[in-house]
């Protein structure tokens, strides 16, 4: 018998790669799935089947994060071997603008399903998006050990779903993993965070689309990996003989600033001649440096990181230049008028 996996934020960077991965490995995979008045699907609709033509191996359900009966009544209906919760409002500095929605999917999103899975009872494996934002003020190295000072809305709220698997671990036995993972990136990263804010600004200047790239704090450190090894690090964490919680980073310490220099230089530009300050994307509190010991995992899991940072920015740099090339110059036009072109006719389970 095939393996099933249920993952909620299957529509996201990680959950793309992820539901990638595990498909590859033969589980059958299930995702939630938000319904949203335009397709949110393009991250995974290269993976849809014509189940006229084969025989379909990923479902996708309706739900939210917001939605506890949801959750009780799909796992009961699809009763996974394993839970991936990667949903979560996930901007840090959106959190501040949205503090209470961000708790309640976030934070209180991950207690519903904790608590779905527990009630179902079928000893179904849990795996709990955990971040390195929770360790916010306390200076690197971090690591399992290392305390938490989170900086912002999005951070407490990783926190409290942090405690909470751990405690569901504790209280009920429950095979409940937390993955403290840095900061990981992809041609898929969404737009509005940094490394893929500046890779998709190169492709445009380079295509003499756009001359100009504001920023906020060049100063802070980060420790980006590549998402697509990341997600292999989760599925160890869930074959592993007991649970307990993992850090995954590359030990490797880069600023913003650093990350520009990789990026414009990787396309022959200069970024100094492009880039401003803009205030605006400062943060009322910023995490100064995030940079992760991972040598639990690769010991326990035999996990390590190998894409470095300068490495991950040629990658992004190199798909939004092909990215762009593709689209014939049409950039806005192919996404707002076309998509019904590209997005396949998905039976989501209602
Ligand atoms: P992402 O690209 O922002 O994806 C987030 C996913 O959550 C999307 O599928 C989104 O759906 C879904 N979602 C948001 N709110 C929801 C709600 N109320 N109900 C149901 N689904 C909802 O994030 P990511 O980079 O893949 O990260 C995956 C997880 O790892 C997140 O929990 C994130 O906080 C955590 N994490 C990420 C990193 C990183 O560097 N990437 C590091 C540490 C931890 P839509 O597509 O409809 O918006
Ligand atoms: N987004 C953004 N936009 N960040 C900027 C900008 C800008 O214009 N200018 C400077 N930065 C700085 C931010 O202040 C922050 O210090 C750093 O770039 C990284 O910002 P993000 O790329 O937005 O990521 P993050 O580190 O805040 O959060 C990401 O990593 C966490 C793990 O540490 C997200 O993926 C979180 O979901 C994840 O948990």
């Amino acid at each position: 018998m095939a393996k099933r996996a249920f993952i909620t934020g299957i529509t996201g960077q990680d959950g793309s790669y992820l539901a990638e991965l595990l498909l590859l490995k033969g589980y059958e995979v299930h995702g939630l799935i938000r319904r949203a008045s335009t397709f949110n699907t393009s991250r995974i609709d290269h993976l849809y089947v014509d189940p006229h033509e084969a025989e379909v191996k990923l479902f996708l359900h309706y739900g939210d994060m917001s939605d506890g009966a949801r959750m009780m009544g799909l796992l009961s209906q699809i009763q996974p071997d394993e839970v991936y919760n990667l949903a979560a409002q996930s901007h840090v500095r959106v959190s501040f603008d949205e503090p209470i929605h961000t708790g309640n999917t976030t934070g209180i999103g991950s207690a519903r399903l904790l608590e779905a899975v527990r009630t179902i009872g079928l000893g179904t494996r849990f795996y709990q998006a955990s971040s390195s934002e929770m360790f916010g003020g306390t200076p690197p190295p971090q690591n399992e050990e290392t305390p938490f000072y989170p900086r912002s809305p999005y951070g407490a709220a990783k926190v409290y779903s942090y405690w909470m698997t751990r405690n569901y671990r504790e209280a009920y036995g429950m095979y409940a993993v937390n993955g403290i993972l840095f900061n990981h990136e992809s041609p898929r990263r969404g737009a509005t965070f940094v490394t893929r804010k500046i890779t998709r600004a190169v492709a445009a200047i380079l295509a003499g689309k756009q001359q100009d790239l504001f920023l906020g704090n060049l100063d802070a450190v980060r420790d980006w990996g590549y998402a697509a090894e990341y997600v292999e690090g989760m599925w160890r964490m869930l074959q592993a003989d007991s649970s307990d919680d993992y850090v995954l980073a590359t030990g490797r310490a880069f600023s913003v600033r650093d990350f520009l220099e990789f990026a414009f230089d990787h396309a022959g530009l200069d970024w100094r001649r492009h880039v401003h300050f803009d205030e605006r994307y400062l943060r009322p509190t910023e995490v100064d440096a995030l940079v992760g010991d991972a040598s639990k995992a690769k010991e326990l899991l035999d996990w390590s990181a190998s894409v470095t940072s300068p490495e991950l920015a040629g990658i992004m740099v190199d798909a939004d230049v092909a990215a762009l090339a593709s689209s014939d110059g049409k950039w806005i036009d192919k996404v707002s008028l076309n998509t019904w072109v590209s997005t396949p006719a998905w039976d989501i389970q209602q």
